[in-house]
């Protein structure tokens, strides 16, 4: 596992929550495979944001953008 210029490779990418160690990838996964849609109901499976909750506002934006992608894909589709 190396993280270079030109890209990562076998690394998840940046922590989104550093108290607790949590990527941003399973953020976006527990959005886009659970459904979940509140900072709550993201803190509660992923543990993410139990420390010092600066990183609410982060969860928030990536549920707004997995959000936003999957209502852009289903008026594509539908
Ligand atoms: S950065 Fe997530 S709880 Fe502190």
């Amino acid at each position: 596992m190396s993280c270079s210029p030109s890209g990562c490779s076998g690394c998840q990418g940046p922590y989104l929550c550093h108290c607790l160690k949590i990527h941003e990838s399973t953020i976006t996964d527990a959005v886009v495979t659970l459904g979940l849609r509140t900072v709550r109901e993201i803190c509660q499976q992923t543990g993410a944001g139990g420390g010092c909750m600066a990183c609410h506002r982060k969860i928030a934006r990536v549920i707004e953008a997995c959000c936003a992608t999957q209502s852009r894909t289903s008026l594509a589709v539908g």
